[in-house]
């Protein structure tokens, strides 16, 4: 007789979430957001929580009321249980537990159950938190998400992934939860503040680079606009940029990232060493701007990007109002080292214990690598201080001939 014996198990669930576009979504004529929570049970009146983001909240004055007014108006559907709860907006509400346990408080106090529905209005860094705290509540309870930074209306929001911050580590704790729907709403982006419309480009880019190149093209043609802040455009970036990431997550096979492999995260190892370094002065766009940069500069002096591909991206962040540099990429450990390095270090353990890095070897053209050599991270570090203290045109890889 054998020592052991057993079976394997398994199951397969699966989840479909709708994401839409519109505008004005708290309007009473527009009954997507009533529509989307009653989808499931239409006959039934659904109990649901209102969480704001107060910078949000503050900007666009009557929120609050709006919404009050719109579950009025869709009073035989939707039933709101409390007025309207607010959150501090940014990066601070993920960086301390009182926040996600105050929610948690809340729903306990007025008996949401896993058939209630959280409705989320806010950026990337209150969607992160909330939906945390609404996947750990009665192990789910269901989430509504309405982003309102570019940033999470072409990446986070749509994502199926929640955290809050821990032990200075970006992302620590959190969970794979799909939301219950989530509602772009492009009028949300008019209060945004400038810097926050810029920032949220990144990841537009970066999707760009993985995998679309028209989409580059179509970036690179529009940079003006997007500085300017141009609200136009942006709505077209964030659809694109939402097709693609959720064409990835929902395409590629691996949604809740059982495997090590990270391939929508390029540039992100030293973005989120960079966010922490900075205490978040860094927007997590603006991080990933610098990191893609760093990347980029370490791929040609590896030799598996050409320097004129490399400019080509450069000149598009830059055009775009994206940081190329930062100070913090020069801070040393008490070793010597540069700090930003240990991001590696931390990237793998994040991964599980194997680095992969995803970097391009051309616009569209991603793979991915298992090792990063120290030595040269640290030359492309180098190089990237050279370049910024230059004008960007002299340092454009062109006659001039500036290092890569
Ligand atoms: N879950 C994921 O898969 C995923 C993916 C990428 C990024 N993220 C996370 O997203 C966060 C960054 O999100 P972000 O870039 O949206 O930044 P953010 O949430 O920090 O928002 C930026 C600032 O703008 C304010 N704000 C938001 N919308 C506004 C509006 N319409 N009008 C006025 N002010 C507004 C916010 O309160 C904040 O002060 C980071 O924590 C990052 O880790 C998560
Ligand atoms: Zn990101």
């Amino acid at each position: 007789m054998s020592p052991a014996s057993g079976s394997d198990y398994g199951f397969a669930v699966p989840y479909r979430f709708p994401v839409h576009f519109t505008r004005a979504a708290w309007e009473p004529g527009n009954p997507l957001v009533a529509d989307v929570i009653r989808r499931l049970e239409p006959a039934r009146r659904h109990r649901m929580l209102v969480v704001l983001d107060d910078h949000v909240a503050r900007a666009q004055v009557g929120l609050a009321s709006a919404i009050r007014r719109y579950c009025e108006a869709y009073g035989n559907s939707l039933e709101l249980v409390s007025s309207p709860v607010l959150v501090p907006g940014g990066e601070a509400c993920k960086n301390d537990l009182a926040h996600p346990f105050k929610l948690l408080e809340l729903f306990n106090e007025i008996g949401l159950d896993r058939q209630s529905c959280v409705i989320v209005v806010g950026g990337g860094a209150v969607l992160d938190m909330v939906s945390f705290a609404a996947a750990i509540a009665h192990r789910g309870i269901r989430i509504l998400r309405l982003p309102t930074t570019v940033l999470a209306q072409a990446d986070s929001g749509i994502a199926v992934k929640n955290s809050v911050n821990l032990f200075g580590k970006k992302n620590f704790i959190g969970t794979f939860v799909p939301p219950f729907g989530v509602i772009n709403d492009i009028a949300a982006l008019t209060t945004l503040p400038h810097r926050d419309k810029v920032a949220g480009v990144s990841e537009a880019v970066k999707v760009a680079l993985l995998k679309d190149p028209g989409f580059f093209g179509d970036l690179e043609m529009n940079s003006a606009r997007l500085a300017a802040g141009d609200v136009d455009v942006l709505s077209f970036v964030v659809r694109r940029s939402a097709e693609l990431h959720l064409g990835h997550i929902c395409g590629n096979g691996d949604p809740f990232e059982l495997g090590s492999a990270r391939p929508l995260d390029f540039g992100h190892w030293a973005a989120h060493k960079l966010e922490s370094m900075t205490s978040h002065r860094l927007r997590h766009g603006e991080a990933v701007a610098i990191g893609m940069a760093l990347d980029l500069t370490y791929s040609v002096a590896s030799g598996v990007l050409d320097r004129q591909t490399c400019a080509r991206i450069l000149r598009l962040l830059t055009a775009i109002g994206l940081p190329l540099w930062d100070d913090a990429l020069l801070e040393r450990t008490t070793d010597g080292e540069l700090a930003v390095i240990r991001g590696l270090q931390e990237f793998r353990e994040h991964l599980g214990g194997e680095l992969h890095i995803t970097l391009i070897g051309g616009i569209g053209r991603s793979f991915e690598v298992t090792e990063m050599d120290e030595v040269l991270v640290s030359n492309a570090i180098a190089t990237m201080a050279r370049r910024a203290a230059q004008p960007f045109a002299r340092v454009s890889f062109g006659a001039a001939g500036g290092a890569a």
